[in-house]
């Protein structure tokens, strides 16, 4: 363990954590832009800038380790001031213009440079960085980009290269013309991205969103936090409910999942709930005409016990099996075994949470 001195505050933190890391245990709020945990700490933005004794130069919290003894200081002036001036220059490149101004954003009320340029006092920017109006990319069905409002943080690289490791988005250019090349263009069919929208959630701005976001603003939703419904790793994941329909979803910090979500996570776990064509009744396949019939519940679970009990007796238990879906909850699954080994009388189990 490792003492270090935050703002005053004296506290013991693991060698190996930064600064931010350690301040946040103490209660000490640094703001960040470019810093994801476990998706990007380049410490690109500066935001996160503050004073360590005994060092001239200003220290980015994020991606800085602390050291035996450090005292730190996150509320000075000269922090307060740096902070400001970095903001202000990321807002610069922000591009805000008539066209392009925070009431017409998706993101507005969930943008963090919105957030973190209110909490700074940060409303406008004294700089201007010239630069012509970039083309949006919007052909891709899921997502959009929209260069003009990119703070290139980058981000939304670490979350394809290094959290989801698809390797599908990168940057171009170095200093102030980094740019991100993200793969939503007409050619979008042709590269490797699997559309799993890790980079529009890590994005901090309007500039990576899922097209659907255009159907709410964050303040007309709350969210319900739940399982992923699709294979057995478990993620967590919030739906994002407006007038009592689900519009979206979110990752969520899960241990198995850590904020991220594949494709079928994010884009496939909430279309059916609100379909007209889902079942709400058993059926049961009337043999004579080969269509499927409403029935009661008690007439469909009769007809499958009534048959489970004749194969049974005619042909022996180890004609039957059970196979457990990996939807299912732990508990769920084992009622299903203990039936097939209690009532069924065989050891005839397997599921499929093996993919
Ligand atoms: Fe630390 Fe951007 S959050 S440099």
């Amino acid at each position: 363990m490792l003492n270090v001195t935050i703002d005053g505050r004296a506290i013991s933190v693991r060698e190996g954590t930064t600064i931010l890391g350690a301040a946040r245990q103490a209660g000490v709020s640094i703001p960040t832009l470019c810093y994801l945990k476990h998706v990007s700490n380049i410490g690109s933005c500066r935001v996160c800038a503050i004073e360590v004794e005994g060092r001239s130069e200003l220290v980015t919290a994020c991606n800085t380790p602390v050291a035996e003894g450090m005292v730190v200081t996150t509320d000075s002036e000269r922090v307060r001031s740096s902070r400001k001036t970095a903001l202000e220059l990321i807002l610069a490149r922000h591009g805000l213009d008539s066209t392009n101004y925070c009431f017409s954003c998706v993101k507005n009320g969930a943008c963090e440079l919105q957030t973190v340029c209110r909490e700074q006092g940060v409303v406008e920017s004294p700089y201007y960085v010239a630069q012509p109006r970039k083309a949006v990319l919007d052909s891709n069905p899921f997502l959009r980009f929209d260069p003009n409002l990119c703070i290139a943080c980058q981000r939304c690289v670490g979350a394809c290269n290094r959290a989801a490791r698809n390797h599908t988005l990168h940057t171009s250019k170095r200093g102030v013309r980094t740019a991100i090349e993200a793969p939503f263009g007409e050619n979008w069919r042709a590269t490797d991205c699997e559309n799993c929208g890790n980079c529009a959630q890590a994005c901090p701005t309007g500039a990576i969103t899922e097209k659907r976001r255009a159907s709410y603003r964050e303040w007309e939703t709350r969210k319900v936090q739940t399982t992923c419904p699709h294979c057995a790793v478990g993620c967590q994941l919030n739906l994002v409910v407006k007038d009592n329909r689900i519009v979206d979803t979110e990752g969520v910090a899960g241990p198995s999942n850590h904020s991220m979500l594949c494709v079928k996570g994010r884009s496939a776990s909430f279309d059916f709930v609100h379909s007209p064509e889902r079942l709400r009744t058993p059926l049961i396949k009337n043999k004579q005409t080969g269509e499927f019939e409403e029935a009661s519940w008690d007439e469909a679970l009769h007809y499958v016990a009534s048959n489970f009990t004749r194969i049974k007796q005619q042909v022996g238990p180890d004609a039957l099996a059970a196979f457990a879906c990996s939807r299912s909850t732990n508990e769920d699954v084992y009622m299903l075994q203990k039936m097939a080994r209690c009532a069924f009388g065989t050891n005839n189990v397997d599921n499929c949470a093996r993919v």
